[in-house]
């Protein structure tokens, strides 16, 4: 291996985006632009620079609130990189997510025809977001965004979403969320799960090794591509009002009720882990941020008597579940997440939609948008073969049909839930880039 393989994280050159978790509480703004002139779509870079926060001081409180930029496949075109350098892209990006939404499970309600415009056209090209853990520091930055372009011919905002946690600090189904992520080297945060090792930075910033030893794919010229990462944006509507109602429905008390939501997530909804807690809910364990992630599954919990294989966290990491087969394997999986919620709370107790628009601005960004977020969205989430029960999805956030079912396993015998449909919808989404510093100065410049 050469030395200068094994580099330290270029942490001043890298999006603070990427590697900081989401501020708590949190407000942010998405706006999608369009670039219709090159220069002018440069000229907008330019002057947006200064404002992108990096990576380096990750404990500083000044970043908690941070700008960033991405770009999709179509937005580097339109800053007009040359063909050779977009085709050194990976394959899914240069695709784009609609070209992959029926692998994706995006069919139906949630098939791209029924998306909301602009995603899934060729017009989204840039990706700006503002998040911070206030009203003031947001909409600063959001006028810091909003000079750049304002004066720039060629560049408009044609889609804004906003987003802020609840009141409650939970995400619309009633759980808390942004529990789980993994560490990564290098990067000065701590891992949340003192049982799971940093994973090399290359799993999720490119230009570093990764966890099969390799450097992955860099998109070129190196300046383009080293210290950058894929994102994933999708806004997930989600259906709490039929959430709700399946759960009541199924139930014979209150209590069952939510002894079968905390099964199909893996958690409690203050957080607190089944496989910590699998009688009741813990709202201090819930809260505890040096506990509440602290846990595995291989030889406490292997046949899911607590937290059942089949629930949301358990598939969309299962841990140490693979431990016999090829130790490690889970590590090739392993997503940053770095979502928000968007949308009126449905008050407690109700059962009937109101119409509203609420849900998930979902948010992934590692190195490997193939093997990470896809693998996860169709092996795991939508595919059931890995754990043994090839007919059943992601009882919360799976492409069921109505027809789905969740396995409880419970001794002297398993529950069965029956008639799962899909709770959330796809309502738009993107496959983007997150550039360096060094990257957004070089494609500002104009390739110098
Ligand atoms: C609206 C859609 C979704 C909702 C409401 C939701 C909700 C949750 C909740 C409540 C948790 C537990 C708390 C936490 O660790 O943050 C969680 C964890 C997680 N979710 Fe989701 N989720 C959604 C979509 C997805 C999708 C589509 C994926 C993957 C493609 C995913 C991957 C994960 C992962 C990796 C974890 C952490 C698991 C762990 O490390 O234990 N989620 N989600």
């Amino acid at each position: 291996m050469a030395a200068e393989d094994v580099r330290a994280l270029e942490l001043d050159d890298i999006q603070n985006g990427v590697l900081h978790p989401r501020p708590v509480p949190y407000v942010a703004t998405y706006l999608v632009l369009r670039i219709d002139d090159s220069r002018g779509g440069r000229a907008m870079l330019r002057e947006l620079i200064p404002s992108i926060a990096s990576a380096a001081d990750p404990t500083s409180p000044e970043r908690d609130a941070w700008l960033s930029v991405a770009l999709t496949y179509q937005g580097l075109a339109a800053l007009a990189v040359s063909r050779a350098s977009l085709d050194s892209f990976a394959p899914e990006f240069r695709e784009g997510m609609a070209a992959r939404a029926t692998l994706l499970g995006d069919v139906g309600d949630s098939s791209p025809a029924r998306w909301e415009k602009p995603f899934g056209t060729a017009d989204v090209h840039v990706l700006l977001t503002a998040i911070s853990p206030d009203l003031a520091r947001r909409d600063d930055l959001l006028e810091r965004a909003r000079e750049a372009y304002r004066h720039t011919a060629g560049v408009e905002v044609i889609y804004r979403q906003d987003a802020q946690v609840a009141a409650t600090g939970r995400e619309p189904f009633g759980f808390a969320d942004g529990i789980g992520n993994p560490a990564v080297e290098g990067s000065g945060i701590a891992s949340s799960n003192p049982r799971e090792r940093p994973l090399n930075a290359g799993e999720f910033v490119l230009g570093y090794l990764d966890e099969t030893g390799a450097l992955p794919a860099l998109p070129q010229p190196d300046v383009l591509g080293r210290n950058g990462s894929y994102v994933a944006f999708r806004k997930l509507h989600q259906r709490v009002a039929a959430f709700r109602q399946y759960l009541s429905a199924q139930s014979s008390d209150p209590e069952e009720q939510e002894l079968f939501a905390a099964k199909m997530v893996g958690r409690w909804r203050s957080g607190a882990p089944l496989a910590l807690s699998p009688e009741y809910d813990d709202p201090a364990l819930g809260a505890d941020p040096s506990r509440n992630n602290d846990f595995l599954y291989h030889d406490d919990d292997p046949r899911g008597l607590r937290c059942p294989v089949g629930s949301h966290i358990r598939r969309a990491n299962p841990r140490d579940a693979f431990k016999d087969e090829l130790i490690g394997v889970n590590r090739l999986h392993r997503m940053i997440r770095r979502g928000t919620t968007y949308g009126p709370p449905l008050p407690e107790g109700v059962r009937e939609d109101d119409g509203a628009d609420r849900g998930t601005v979902f948010v992934f960004v590692g190195a490997h948008l193939g093997r990470q977020f896809e693998f996860v969205q169709t092996q795991w989430v939508n595919g059931g073969v890995f754990l043994g029960a090839p007919g059943e999805k992601d009882p919360l956030v799976g492409a069921n049909d109505g027809s789905g079912t969740f396995t409880i396993p419970r001794v002297p015998v398993r529950r069965r839930l029956h008639a799962l449909q899909r709770f959330t919808t796809t309502r738009g989404g993107e496959y983007c880039f997150v550039p360096s510093l060094s990257a957004l100065r070089w494609l500002a410049s104009g390739f110098r």
